[in-house]
């Protein structure tokens, strides 16, 4: 029934010789039932007025301006301009159309203005990869959007009035130039759940993301932020905030406590001080990360007092020579990652009463591990990339599955090691890609001096 419309609409397209603009037409996503070229939007407007399309997209072409009343009358789910030079929205272009969908990526458009996009309603709209610098006031008023992407533009500001009245679920931002953020920026913008600022030029957030009660996520990372009050995010119930690649030095008592936060990043900072208690209040937080800062020997308050469902923590790169026992005395770690530090002994008591699905302990100095230090709840330990020279008995404890060593330079192996109740299936002392697998090791066919280039698997 839909092909027979078309076939209605292709003399209509002929009609108008005075070719300029190529368009392709989908009635669903995948097969074409346009590809034509018309004089102006005009003519696409009366191709289509009568039937469904559901995607139109308009790739390469020149239209400088889109014209008031263009689609009047049009249903067209997806409607992408992609490339097309265009550098003017004029109000009203919109009206009369019906569209679920707009896409205008990699075009010039400068100025949102207002009257172009009032009263609407869309799932996305997307100005991604234009020059826009400016919306005008009010330019959303009483738009109804779910996800409104305006990355890879050139904004510097959001005013009070940017998104007054907007209906909104996400915004993306990202790939700006936004200094100034006003108080009240996101105010107007229930039921905002998602707001991506990333890669802007943000130093000072003030109180901006407070009182914020759906966002669910907050997407800071790689702006210049340096401080963060403890205040900054009150009455918002954010789950998940990404901070990573700023300018943040301290981390203070107050800034995460008492809301939801279930996911933190903090890696790329300096962070060289966390306050303590800084994360005590934060019961629901299950991921941190904390790579990239200058953290140094962690000690027992170094954390800020982390406790609780934590389940994923990350501290690369941090200068970590020496920790403190009891640090993460009592945690239930999923992932605990200390890469890229520089550990040189593991001393009993570092892991005492901790649970470790996955420890990463990579890249490191380590040259020695206390016996006992590992005979806790740790079920994987990766030691890849250290100066290990030799493996003894009782160096890994009784809970452990596998064991990766790849990387270091052992060339003795204690003759008794399997003889004792290991649970250990796989020790992996690999250098090279090259597999040799020895499976159902005899204790009698494990030699003492292990070349490391050999993978034992042992089986019990
Ligand atoms: C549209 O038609 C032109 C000219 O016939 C052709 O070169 C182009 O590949 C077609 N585009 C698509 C997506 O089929
Ligand atoms: C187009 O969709 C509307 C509902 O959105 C429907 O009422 C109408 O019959 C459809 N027209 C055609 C030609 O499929
Ligand atoms: C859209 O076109 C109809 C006639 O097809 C006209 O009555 C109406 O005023 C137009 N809408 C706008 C907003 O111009
Ligand atoms: C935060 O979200 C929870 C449900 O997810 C809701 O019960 C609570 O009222 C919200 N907090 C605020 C301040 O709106
Ligand atoms: C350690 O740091 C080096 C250099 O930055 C990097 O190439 C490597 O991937 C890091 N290793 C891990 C395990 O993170
Ligand atoms: C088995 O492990 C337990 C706990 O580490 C230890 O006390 C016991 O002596 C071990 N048994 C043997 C036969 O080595």
């Amino acid at each position: 029934m839909i092909t027979k419309c078309i076939t209605l609409v292709l003399p209509v397209l002929f009609y108008y010789a005075n070719c300029e603009i190529n368009i392709l037409g989908y009635i669903d996503y995948r097969t074409e039932v346009l590809n034509e070229t018309v004089s102006s939007l005009c003519v696409l407007k009366e191709a289509i007025s009568r039937i469904n399309v559901t995607r139109i997209e308009i790739k390469n072409q020149e239209i400088p301006v889109f014209a008031k009343n263009e689609l009047n009358g049009t249903k067209i789910r997806e409607l992408s301009f992609i490339s097309d030079k265009i550098t003017d929205l004029e109000p009203g272009a919109l009206d009369g159309s019906s569209i679920e969908s707009l896409y205008f990526p990699g075009n010039r458009i400068k100025t949102l203005k207002k009257g172009v996009l009032n009263q609407k309603t869309f799932q996305t709209l997307s100005f991604e990869i234009n020059q826009i610098s400016e919306i005008e006031e009010d330019a959303f008023e009483n738009l109804v959007v779910d996800d409104l992407n305006l990355e890879h533009n050139e904004l510097t500001k959001i005013t009070a009035k940017t998104f007054r009245r907007i209906t909104v679920s996400a915004i993306r931002l990202g790939f700006n130039k936004i200094k100034e953020l006003d108080e009240l920026a996101f105010q107007g913008t229930a039921p905002l759940k998602l707001l991506y600022i990333n890669d802007n030029e943000i130093e000072d957030i003030g109180k901006t993301f407070n009182n914020l009660p759906r966002i669910e996520l907050l997407d800071l990372d790689n702006n210049k932020i340096k401080t963060l009050a403890p205040d900054s995010f009150q009455y918002s119930n954010i789950s998940w905030i990404l901070l990573v690649q700023n300018q943040i030095t301290e981390i203070k008592n107050g800034v995460f406590n008492n809301l939801p936060f279930n996911f933190i990043g903090l890696s790329g900072n300096q962070i060289f001080k966390i306050e303590n208690g800084a994360f005590s209040q934060s019961p629901d937080l299950k991921y941190l990360f904390l790579s990239d800062n200058k953290l140094g020997d962690l000690k027992k308050n170094s954390l800020g007092g982390l406790r609780g469902k934590l389940e994923v923590l990350e501290i690369n790169r941090n200068g970590i020579s020496n920790i403190e026992p009891g640090v993460f005395e009592n945690f239930e770690f999923k992932q605990l990652i200390l890469n890229n530090n520089t550990l040189k002994i593991i001393k009993k008591g570092i892991f005492k009463n901790v649970k470790v699905l996955n420890l990463q302990l990579i890249q490191n100095e380590i040259t020695d591990i206390e016996i006992g230090a590992f005979d806790e709840h740790i079920e994987n330990i990766d030691l890849s990339g250290n100066h290990l020279k030799e493996i003894k008995r009782g160096m890994f404890g009784t809970s452990l599955k596998n064991v990766v060593l790849r990387q270091n330079e052992i060339s003795e192996l204690d003759r008794d090691l399997y003889t004792i109740n290991d649970t250990i299936d796989s020790f992996n002392l690999q250098e090279k890609e090259e597999e040799l697998m020895c499976e159902d090791s005899e204790v009698s066919n494990v030699p003492s001096n292990v070349n490391s280039n050999i993978e034992v698997k042992l089986k019990e």
